[in-house]
């Protein structure tokens, strides 16, 4: 199977968790498409949802799919919220996201869930993370060259994200800066150390937050289980 076909299946499976009367946090990127797309069918076929979406990106294709939307006003707790990730630490099932410029969105729906499942090809799996990407932090506009001083005085090296050589705006109208660490040892502590750096709005470290991560790789789906998490 190719990637493409790797994330469909991922996606196809951890829908299936999806009933009729839930309220669904729709996550954002290119596995997480699949996820709206197979959402859209169940939908089409009578399944009565709310979708509360992570991006603006992710709203307009629920709605061009004919998916209900609602909003965290109406709808503060989640019953279910399904996304992908850019890497996940197998030990831990924590995760770094944020490589398509949704994370503080996609962390505060995640906050909002009483489940929160996660899905990726195999090749996001990694023992530590930081070992493919950087962190994503989500910074204010202003002074940000101040948050970036500040951040590489805990061990970081951000760069200011770029799109077409301006810098990338997020739905929330903030920078992203992509800051690389050695070795994150205690993913917890960098998400806490980068939270009270002032400047930072939030960042793409997500630690705890896991219940569930569906595998798809060549040989199968594999499902990991967060035991330690009590939201199930
Ligand atoms: C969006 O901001 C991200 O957190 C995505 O969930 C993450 O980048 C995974 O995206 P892909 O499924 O496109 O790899």
């Amino acid at each position: 199977m190719n990637r493409d076909e790797l994330k469909k299946a991922a996606a196809e499976k951890a829908v299936e968790q999806v009933e009729s009367g839930m309220v669904v946090g729709l996550g954002t990127g290119s596995t997480a498409a699949f996820v709206i797309a197979r959402v859209g069918e169940l939908v089409a076929q009578g399944t009565k949802i709310i979708a509360i979406p992570t991006s603006e990106r992710t709203a307009q294709m629920s709605r061009e799919l004919g998916i209900q939307l609602g909003s965290l006003a109406e709808y503060p707790r989640i019953d279910l919220a399904i996304d992908g990730a850019d890497e996940v630490e197998r030990s831990t099932l924590n995760l770094i996201k944020g490589l398509g410029g949704a994370l503080l969105r996609e962390k505060i729906v995640a906050a909002a869930s009483k489940r929160f499942v996660v899905v990726v090809d195999s090749e996001k799996l990694v023992d530590h993370l930081g070992h493919h990407t950087g962190v994503p932090v989500e910074v204010a506009q202003f002074g940000w060259q101040a948050t970036a001083a500040a951040i590489e005085d805990i061990g970081g090296r951000p760069q200011l994200r770029l799109r077409e050589d301006h810098a990338f705006v997020t739905d929330g109208g903030n920078y992203i800066l992509d800051c690389r660490f050695d070795v994150i040892k205690d993913s917890a502590e960098l998400e806490r150390k980068l939270n009270m750096t002032v400047g930072v709005v939030d960042n793409g470290l997500f630690v705890g937050r896991t219940s569930q991560v569906i595998v798809a790789s060549d040989t199968g789906i594999t499902v990991l289980e967060n035991d330690r998490n009590p939201r199930g």
